[in-house]
């Protein structure tokens, strides 16, 4: 797969290109340790960027839905500023819980492997390899797994100009 498109936020960017590349590797090695990775580098890299978001753009809405009273969040909706609020509100929930979702599905499937049982009948080498390779990742699954992760992108990592207007600038 080539590259998503850029947020323009540079350590951003460096970590799609990461997961670009283990998502790469994935294609070509289909095995579990290469899923394994993929779960690794996508769990690291939307941990950095939910903490980014929540220090520039959210940091109004972190805890909001735990700490906001009924009341608060009926006269938010009424007034313009809570509009925005809701909107804002909404963006990170939706957006936090489809890297949920992805992970989940990466998780789900790795277990799935983990549970074709190991040598069944048998320790012949040729039983062995036939367990190996049946630990092969599909090509159905690394297809959604890289659609889901270029449509996230293309919906949810849409925020550099924002960041970039709020974060200070590196000396
Ligand atoms: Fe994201």
């Amino acid at each position: 797969m080539g590259s998503v498109s850029l947020t323009n936020v540079s350590d951003m960017d460096d970590e799609h290109e990461a997961c670009v590349a283990a998502l790469n590797q994935l294609i070509s090695a289909r095995s579990y340790t290469s899923l394994e990775q993929v779960l690794n580098i996508f769990q690291t890299h939307f941990k950095h960027e939910e903490d980014l978001l929540d220090q520039y753009l959210y940091q109004n809405h972190q805890k909001s839905s735990e700490t906001k009273s009924k009341q608060m969040e009926v006269d938010d909706a009424k007034s313009t500023s809570g509009f925005a609020t809701n909107i804002q509100a909404n963006m990170r929930a939706s957006h936090f819980s489809d890297h949920k979702r992805m992970i989940q599905a990466l998780r789900q499937q790795l277990s799935a492997l983990e549970n074709i049982p190991a040598n069944e009948g048998g320790s012949t080498i040729s039983e062995t390899q036939a367990n190996h390779q049946s630990r092969v990742v599909s090509n159905e699954f690394i297809k959604q797994v890289i659609t889901d992760f270029e449509t996230h992108a293309e919906t949810y990592d849409t925020y550099g100009d924002s960041v970039l207007a709020a974060r200070p600038t590196h000396a």
